[in-house]
């Protein structure tokens, strides 16, 4: 570490120029600086999705704005199933999740963040409502969950800040790409779309759109054979990107 600061030390003197803490900071170089550049307060106020996170989409693209947050949603999808009608097709009834913080992977290690919701769904969440919305970690960025059927709410107060609620609408959408991962087993029934939502006169926060990207899991079973009716969940991970003017 000594070595490479006196080298970009070197190299910045030799350009003539200070040396910008962004370059000293060998964030791809040393391992022991791997773990604390994932988490921290990162702004990262871009102009667009980086291109090293593979967003490849046939959404809008968010024109105007700066990228806010990104988050990694885990959680569950909600259908309900009419019983008497194993032809039926699951209706989708909201969403629940909890949505981490993930502005710092983005800045520092970019390639990385369409892996992540794959990586988060091999691992159980403790799936009731109240379990998901009371989850509470230094990293959460808020909880997703739904205000009527056609309507997301994203809360973005936790306990450590106040940053709104994002009440918004569905605006345009796209199929996952096929390599999506399906979903666990005995429920890999697909990836869930991706989304593009713009927010209503209701939001409390200064966001002005936002994606739902990279979906792992997530889809309902292809009719309700085998349902016992009620309410169906099926877990699914995703990325969001909040967008501000
Ligand atoms: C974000 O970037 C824009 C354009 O460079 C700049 O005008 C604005 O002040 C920045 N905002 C923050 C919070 O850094
Ligand atoms: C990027 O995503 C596309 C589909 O969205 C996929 O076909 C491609 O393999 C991905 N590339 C990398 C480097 O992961
Ligand atoms: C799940 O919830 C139970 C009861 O609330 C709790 O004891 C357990 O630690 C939770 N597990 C995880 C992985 O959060
Ligand atoms: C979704 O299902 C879970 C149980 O799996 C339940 O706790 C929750 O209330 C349901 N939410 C909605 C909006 O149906
Ligand atoms: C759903 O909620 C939104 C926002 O609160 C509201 O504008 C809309 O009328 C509601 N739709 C239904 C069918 O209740």
């Amino acid at each position: 570490m000594l070595a490479s600061f006196i080298f970009f030390t070197f190299m910045a003197m030799a350009m003539g120029s200070p040396v910008p803490s962004t370059i000293w900071r060998p964030h791809h170089r040393d391992g022991s600086n791997f773990f604390s550049s994932l988490t921290g307060t990162c702004s990262l106020n871009m102009s667009s999705i980086p291109s090293a996170a593979n967003f490849t989409s046939t959404l809008p693209t968010p024109t105007g704005q700066r990228l806010q947050y990104v988050a990694v949603g885990r959680g569950i999808q909600n259908y309900t199933c009419d019983s008497s009608d194993p032809t039926a097709t699951p209706a989708p009834v909201g969403a629940i999740a909890a949505l981490y913080n993930a502005n710092c992977v983005v800045q520092n290690y970019a390639y990385m963040i369409d892996k992540i919701p794959d990586l988060l769904l091999q691992f159980s969440v403790n799936s009731t409502k109240d379990e998901i919305l009371a989850s509470d970690s230094p990293n959460l960025l808020g909880h997703h969950r739904f205000g009527n059927s056609t309507t997301a709410v994203f809360d973005l107060n936790t306990a450590s800040h106040e940053y709104g609620e994002v009440v918004a609408h569905k605006a345009d959408s796209m199929k996952a790409p096929n390599i999506s991962p399906a979903g666990q087993s005995p429920s890999a029934n697909g990836a869930v779309a991706w989304l593009y939502l713009l927010p209503s006169a209701e939001s409390t926060a200064d966001t002005t759109s936002v994606y739902r990207t990279h979906t792992a899991g997530g889809s309902a079973p292809a009719t309700c054979e085998g349902q016992k009716g009620g309410t169906l969940s099926v877990e699914y991970a995703a990325l969001y990107w909040f967008f501000k003017k």
